[in-house]
């Protein structure tokens, strides 16, 4: 009777109510620390702690005319509407070091804003392939994997040279700024071979000091900065982009593909390989 009746849907209901009612009631893990890291915006509103969406933008430059403006834009813009982050593009670049840097600048810029837990930096030259894909669900992941996930401010990826900063998240904390600080400082060290480093180059040196390492954590290629067949410079996990993942990136697509308009010709290649998903539930 009673293992019959523990059986019976009632109580099963009542059980599954019980579990759900402990689950959303106890102590949520981001309250014991000074950052969180995957609900950056719980509120001790009244009695019970509130989960919210982290705040993201979604962020890039273009400074110049490309075949492939509206396509990198729409592409961006339509992701950002779909999961309501902020999408957010500079036309003009005022640095006197290499455009590449000005990156930076649009960081400490949109950090001091205050208004995003996490700001992903995407290079003009990539396509958003599946929309369906949560940055924030990528972050959440990578943060629950790292050791010590409050201690993390940059979540970057390897290709098969190193560090690729074509794609790459930032905490949008002041602590940040002090990182890119460093940065800064590194940018102003000449290359052995004399040459002023580019703002990777910089990034690397910076990831050679421990302290700086150890706020940085690294994901598999595929997850954030997927390459195309047509560009096989891969991180140890030698994914190349299949439909369905998050992000194509054309990086250094000239070094790979003939003809007059290299990135231009992928975008085109691969334009119809973008899950767009349903515009109507978000315009
Ligand atoms: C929170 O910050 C304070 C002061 O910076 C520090 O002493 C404490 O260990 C931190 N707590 C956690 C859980 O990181
Ligand atoms: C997290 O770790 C698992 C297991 O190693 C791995 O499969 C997954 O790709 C990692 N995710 C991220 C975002 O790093």
């Amino acid at each position: 009777m009673i293992a019959r009746s523990c059986r019976s849907p009632l109580l099963l209901f009542v059980f599954l109510c019980a579990f759900l009612y402990w689950h959303f009631n106890k102590a949520p893990e981001s309250l014991e620390h000074n950052i969180s890291t995957t609900h950056p915006q719980v509120q001790p509103s009244g009695t019970e702690p509130v989960h919210k969406k982290p705040r993201i933008a979604i962020v890039t430059f273009i400074t110049d005319p490309k075949s492939y403006l509206h396509l990198s834009l729409k592409n961006k813009d339509h992701y950002a509407r779909r999961h309501g982050y902020d999408f957010i593009v500079d036309y003009e670049s005022h640095t006197e070091k290499g455009t590449c840097y000005w990156k930076f600048n649009m960081m400490e810029r949109l950090i001091k804003q205050g208004k995003w837990d996490w700001i992903w930096w995407v290079d003009f030259d990539t396509l958003i392939t599946n929309t369906e894909i949560k940055v924030a669900d990528v972050i959440e992941e990578a943060m629950a994997n790292a050791t010590n996930p409050d201690a993390i401010d940059w979540i970057i990826t390897h290709d098969c040279n190193g560090l690729n900063m074509g794609s790459f998240v930032l905490r949008g904390h002041e602590r940040s700024l002090s990182f890119i600080d460093e940065l800064w400082e590194y940018s102003t060290h000449k290359k052995e071979d004399g040459h002023d480093p580019s703002e990777q180059d910089a990034m690397v040196e910076l990831l050679k000091q421990e302290k700086a390492a150890a706020r940085t954590h690294r994901v598999p290629q595929w997850k954030l900065n997927s390459f195309p067949q047509e560009i096989a410079c891969f991180d140890e996990s030698r994914q190349v982009w299949e439909p369905g993942q998050l992000i194509l990136h054309f990086a250094g697509a000239w070094a790979h593909v003939q003809g007059e308009d290299p990135t231009g010709q992928l975008m085109q290649k691969y334009e119809d390989d973008i899950m767009w998903g349903d515009w109507k539930q978000f315009y």
